[in-house]
């Protein structure tokens, strides 16, 4: 492992003003965003579409990486440039989503999960590191309910986290610990406060009993919202309070820097919500985005499947803004 290379990459991956495009929708995720906007899933269709938000000119500005599934890794942009390639270029780090998604947890009977993926994962990683991969992606996910979560699912989710952060530091790539709290439920923030708490207390504790650098990740926790069911709802000065209350009790100084997952949140909110936090100030770590939906929902919409300047126009505006929120700048 080496510490340098995987803590300069942690700080490129936060610096200032940028932040990450998570555009790592896995064929059957993407599938669901383009019947939305009446595209078939076909290969070709996925590369022009990914294709058309990594040359979007000046993005690379906010832009500080993009976190790729496994097949656009090995694809070639519409110009012939291997997609890794290209990003670079433009001084973007490409990543990699690692984790094969979220399975029944057994015995759980909880609508709880697992996330899989650790098999073969060392063998994997040198195979994305040789196609350019700096950072990878695992995402774990907890569910809120009447009797969730368990200790069970937190406890197995937080393990596998670690045992996977493992593995990338000795590959010499950065991984992103993304221990995703849904907000999907009924529950209120007050709620989400309290698992986002014990969640991230229990992943902090594997990372450090499985010797993970903490120098050399990249955190991506949910922000502490009430769900979306939730009949009161909470306004952004309360989500950031909570939110960064969270984080300063939880996450050690030694982490280089939190990016966000949206969640389900509206692009608007996601961008408030971080421009708020950083308003607040207060702590060292970069605080800045790693959205999906929250930076891509208006560019599938413009693009529409053939719509490449207007996808490429809502892109960079989505990015420019959450670029100025992640330096507290952002102006409605
Ligand atoms: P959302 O911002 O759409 O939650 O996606 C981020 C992500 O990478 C989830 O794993």
């Amino acid at each position: 492992m080496n510490e340098q290379i995987l803590n300069a990459t942690a700080k490129a991956m936060v610096a200032p003003g940028r932040g990450i495009l998570a555009a790592d929708e896995s064929t059957g995720t993407i599938k669901k965003r383009f019947d939305k906007i009446g595209v078939e899933n076909t290969e070709a269709n996925r590369q022009a579409y990914r294709d058309m938000l990594f040359t979007t000119p000046g993005f690379e500005q906010h832009t500080s990486g993009v976190i790729l599934f496994e097949e656009t890794l090995f694809q070639k942009s519409l110009a012939g440039v291997p997609f890794p390639e290209l990003l670079a270029s433009k001084g973007v780090i490409p990543g990699i989503k690692v984790d094969k998604g979220a399975q029944p947890l057994a015995g759980g009977g909880l609508e709880e999960t697992i996330t899989e993926g650790l098999d073969g994962l060392r063998e994997r990683l040198q195979k994305y590191k040789a196609a350019g991969a700096r950072f990878a992606k695992w995402r774990a996910v907890i569910t809120i309910n009447e009797e969730a979560p368990s200790d069970y699912a937190i406890h197995v989710n937080a393990h596998a986290l670690a045992r996977y952060a493992a593995l990338c530091q000795e590959a010499d790539i950065v991984p992103i610990v993304e221990p995703e709290i849904l907000m999907d439920g009924d529950n209120s923030i007050e709620v989400c406060e309290e698992v986002t708490d014990i969640v991230l207390d229990a992943v902090f504790a594997e990372l450090s009993a499985q010797q993970v650098l903490l120098e050399g990740i990249v955190l991506k926790p949910n922000m502490v919202v009430p769900g979306i069911k939730c009949p009161e709802q909470a306004s952004v000065q309360e989500v950031a309070e909570a939110t960064l209350r969270v984080l300063k009790r939880r996450v050690p100084i030694a982490v280089p820097g939190i990016a966000f997952l949206s969640g389900g949140q509206s692009d608007e909110l996601a961008t408030a919500h971080l421009d708020s936090m950083n308003k607040i100030g207060g702590f060292t770590w970069g605080l800045t985005f790693s959205y999906g939906r929250a930076l891509q929902a208006a560019a599938l919409k413009a693009w529409g499947g053939s719509n490449v300047e207007a996808g490429k126009a809502a892109h960079l505006h989505r990015a420019k803004m959450n670029g100025l929120a992640a330096l507290g700048q952002w102006d409605k």
